[in-house]
């Protein structure tokens, strides 16, 4: 029976055997250390010369670097070691030596990285960003269940845009025309006039030009959508959401915290109610800051910015100008040229985090705005239905999963957040 580097800790003292792959070594003649991993952690295993065999000896020394075996021995704690334990190695059984590996432990550029993506992720670094991702998915998976939304699958292939036409992939679809999805919004409207309260998970696509480090062409999206849940409502889901997920990480990724030398100072504050503003007083405090802007225009990053080093922890803008926003938004019945809509931009230069709405609930109402946005009947029709039969106050938002990694990791590029990027100019490996 294996035992896993993770569970080593219930081990102490007892003889263990762990399928690894070597990461690094080192040898000073009469002892030779081995980095191992597992997929589940890191641990080091040491070889004494004189207690080894000289087959054990031998064999330890011929490893290459990502070299696959099963090891054994006994676990010792090690208040030295990073993980606080060691392994005495007894015995090695190679499965196979590996090649030279193309990544060496000296520093790569970052396209030679990228290029070997699906070697990358096997490094100390990328290891704890994944795990991060993946506590960050279930922290909000668990959330959302327990407030008792239903996971919903909105489809990928889809007849009509949901964010605009400018970025959408095109593709056939036998005889017709069909893009990717840029957002399972409008569907998650139609599944919660069925189930109240749903949340989809899953890929969306945007032909974005934009090189940036806050974009992807694929990203994944978390998009709840709640039948009368009201612009305030959502916004208090969103940062009872958030906050659950940011303590859920610094609970149960401290290693991977660590590894990254992230300062937790910033995440110990994120704790609903996070502060909010209006897109008026945005702009007043940009202008206030220096930052020439006019009312009407969209925030850039360095706008989203400026705004977020005034909080020390996520904010929202609320109330943007209906002309900059999408077409489902409502508008703010007492003031209509702006919707009741809220960007929320996270601290330290991340930027939009989410983007959520109310919805328009009105049918004709959203009947001025297809003309408008020249939508067509074909396409939308269905989509309409939903405000003839039984319409009602509804709100949603979608939280970008790999911004929000990228941000509780403290990454430099949402690049290294998804385990195959998809960037403009990449899409290899
Ligand atoms: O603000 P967006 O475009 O909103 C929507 O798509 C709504 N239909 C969501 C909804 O209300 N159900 O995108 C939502 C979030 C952004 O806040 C950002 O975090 C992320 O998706 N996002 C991207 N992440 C990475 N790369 C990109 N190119 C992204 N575009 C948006
Ligand atoms: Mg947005």
């Amino acid at each position: 029976m294996l035992t896993t580097i993770g569970d080593i800790s219930a081990r102490v003292g007892e003889n263990v055997r762990l399928g690894v792959w070597l990461y690094n070594k080192r040898s000073s003649g009469k002892i030779q250390f081995l980095q191992l991993r597992d997929g589940t952690g890191f641990i080091q295993g040491v070889l004494v010369k004189k207690n080894v065999t000289p087959e054990v000896w031998e064999s330890a020394s011929g490893l290459t670097q990502e070299s696959s075996l099963y090891v054994e021995g006994r676990v010792r704690a090690d208040e030295r070691s990073p993980s606080g334990y060691e392994l005495d190695v007894t015995s090695i059984e190679v499965i196979q030596l590996a090649e030279e590996y193309p990544i060496s432990l000296k520093e790569h550029g970052v396209e030679f990285l990228m290029d070997h993506r699906h070697l990358w992720i096997r490094s100390p670094r990328q290891h704890a960003i994944l795990r991060i991702r993946g506590e960050i998915t279930k922290a909000i998976q668990n959330w959302l269940d327990e407030q008792n939304f239903t996971l919903v699958d909105p489809p990928v292939l889809t007849p009509s845009s949901c964010e605009g036409t400018t970025n959408l992939f095109h593709t056939k679809y036998f005889d017709e025309d069909a893009y990717l999805t840029q957002s399972g919004q409008l569907y998650m409207e139609a599944a919660a006039m069925a189930l109240g309260r749903v949340y989809s998970f899953g890929p969306t696509f945007r032909a974005e030009k934009s090189k940036t480090r806050r974009h992807l062409i694929e990203f994944w999206m978390i998009e709840p959508e709640m039948a009368f849940v009201d612009h305030e409502e959502s916004l208090r889901i969103q940062e009872n959401m958030l906050s659950h997920v940011v303590q859920h990480v610094l609970e149960h990724c401290q290693a991977e915290l660590k590894t990254l030398n992230r300062d937790i100072s910033y995440l110990q504050n994120v704790k609903a109610p996070f502060p909010r503003i209006t897109y008026d007083e945005a702009v007043d405090l940009l202008n206030r800051e220096g930052m020439e802007f006019t009312w009407g225009e969209d925030f850039g990053a360095p706008h989203e910015t400026k705004i977020a080093e005034s909080f020390d922890r996520p904010v929202f803008i609320t109330h943007y100008p209906a002309d900059i926003k999408a077409f489902y938004m409502k508008p703010d019945p007492k003031r209509p040229e702006v919707v009741l809509c809220a960007d929320l931009i996270a601290p330290e230069g991340y930027g939009e985090i989410i983007g959520g709405s109310q919805r328009i609930d009105d049918p004709n109402l959203l009947e001025e705005r297809f003309q408008q946005h020249q939508l067509s009947q074909e396409a939308y029709g269905w989509y309409m239905d939903l405000r003839k039969y039984g319409t009602v106050p509804h709100s949603g938002f979608g939280l970008g999963l790999e911004r929000t990694v990228s941000w509780i990791c403290g990454l430099d590029h949402v690049r290294e957040t998804i385990p195959f990027p998809r960037m403009l100019n990449r899409l290899y490996p």
